[in-house]
């Protein structure tokens, strides 16, 4: 019998809400407890990439659950770290050379701030320390990346903790922070970078960091071409170093292995995790430039980046049975198409009425719900319209992520995020415009009445 739920003990996020209890998965659809079918149109958190209950990585697992699941990265090394780790540097841009195996998202980026201020004070250059991110991005909910992220709501009670790290505005063409319109505005949300590295002092300056094409905090956003080879261009000319936060982008949620790879650049560290282990296990990876690996090998040649789950067996084992999956099924191929195929038939949301934006790369796609699309209004916060959209579709049998609110400076805004598993078909495609259609107008009719 389902338990009350003030007897359950866990804390949830919100505690005024009544959580669906899923069961099991399979495939592209979650059932809860009743065994009501949902499909998971966000893959849990952009996690989900191949699917659930796939036999092949629960086989990997017990096989190496029987061998060892755990050894000490600190004393030893392992086989199946190794392999991981050879795989993602040949997945990755040319010039990577070594990789830190971790535990999610917010632990490499914090490893990541890490590694780029050891390499500056292996250089000699004990000043730089300071990371550069921008507004309304998301790197994490420990404190070093939560001072990173620039989402307004999640950092602001914890403003006495946090970094002193500067932000600079986001790529966001849909509301251009400087009002103007792509390409007569010279890309100069890249130029702010520039800026914002001259005011702080370029001497204190370690690393930017940025998420390629942004995830739930501008669902979907995705720069002009020129704009990454701009800021590798600003990096480059006061040695920076550059961080590709790809913890959602990576191994093919966007069509390509790495988000970074749309723009042609090779960044100094690439960050990556959900996907990675597609949700079988908590793993993520630090990617580290060889230019990087060099200067610690000439220097110290030790790092502190330890934690004790750091590149444990068992969680190499199915981060290496799931990108040998993706390989050998050409899921990312599959991602790229299918994500034309779903911004195809989401096309017709647009005729909603209240829809504005629809964005994304591969099988990361956002949509913004504006009052007026002419004038890019958006609604008031208390008409809550991502909540009631979200609500609306899980009722219909379709899971999706609420985005931040972040027009008018982070007070409202409305926007959702899709990321199916990469398996998913063009019919699956097709019931899941169909259900966020009907959503979408129910929302709309309730909202004009
Ligand atoms: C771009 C990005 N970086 C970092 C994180 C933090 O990852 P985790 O929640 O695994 O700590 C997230 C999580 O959503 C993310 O989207």
């Amino acid at each position: 019998m389902r338990q009350a739920i003030d007897r359950d003990a866990l804390l949830y996020r919100d505690m005024t809400k009544r959580y669906i209890r899923m069961e099991r998965g399979e495939g592209i659809y979650l059932y809860d407890q009743e065994g009501h079918r949902y499909i998971d149109g966000c893959g849990g958190a952009a996690v989900v990439n191949i699917g659930h209950g796939v036999p092949e990585i629960a086989e990997a697992m017990a096989r190496q659950a029987r061998k060892a699941t755990f050894i000490y990265s600190g004393l030893f090394a392992n086989e199946p770290a190794t392999q991981l780790a050879g795989k993602l540097i040949e997945m990755a841009p040319a010039g990577m050379s070594k990789v830190l195996l971790l535990s999610g998202g917010s632990e490499a980026t914090e490893t990541a701030v890490k590694v780029a201020r050891q390499y500056h004070l292996e250089r000699g250059n004990a000043s730089k320390y300071k990371v550069i991110a921008r507004r309304q991005s998301y790197h994490g909910n420990t404190l070093a990346a939560l001072s990173l992220s620039g989402r307004i709501q999640w950092r602001r009670p914890f403003v006495p903790y946090l970094q002193d790290f500067p932000h600079i505005d986001p790529p966001y063409c849909y509301r251009c922070p400087y009002g103007k319109t792509y390409p007569s505005c010279g890309i100069a949300c890249a130029g702010d970078l520039e800026r914002t590295v001259e005011f702080e002092g370029p001497e204190y300056i370690s690393a930017f960091i940025a998420e390629p094409i942004v995830g739930a905090s501008l669902p979907g956003v995705a720069p002009p071409p020129e704009y990454y080879e701009i800021i590798r261009q600003i990096c480059d000319k006061y040695d920076i170093l550059m961080i590709s936060d790809e913890t959602i982008t990576g191994v093919g949620r966007t069509g390509l292995p790495f988000g970074i790879d749309h723009w042609g650049i090779t960044p100094d560290i690439i960050v990556t995790g959900k996907g990675l282990s597609g949700g079988y296990t908590p793993l993520a990876a630090v990617l580290v430039h060889e230019k990087i690996v060099e200067a610690i090998r000439r220097g110290s040649a030790i790092h502190t980046q330890g934690y004790t789950y750091a590149a444990n067996p068992l969680s190499a084992t199915v981060g290496l049975a799931v990108l040998e999956y993706i390989e050998k099924r050409e899921l990312i191929e599959r991602s790229a198409q299918m994500g034309t195929r779903l911004l195809q038939e989401l096309d017709r949301l647009r005729g909603a009425g209240i829809v504005g934006d629809i964005r994304g790369r591969g099988l990361l796609v956002g949509i913004e719900f504006v009052r007026d699309p002419a004038t890019r209004e958006p609604f008031p916060a208390e008409a809550h319209v991502t909540s009631r959209i979200v609500d609306a579709a899980l009722r219909r049998g379709l899971c999706i992520l609420p985005g931040m609110a972040d027009a008018e400076g982070g007070t409202c805004g409305d926007q959702i995020l899709l990321a199916p598993p990469f398996i998913i078909t063009e019919d699956q495609i097709r019931e899941m415009a169909d259900i966020l259609a009907a959503a979408v107008g129910e929302v709309r009719d309730s909202v004009a009445a």
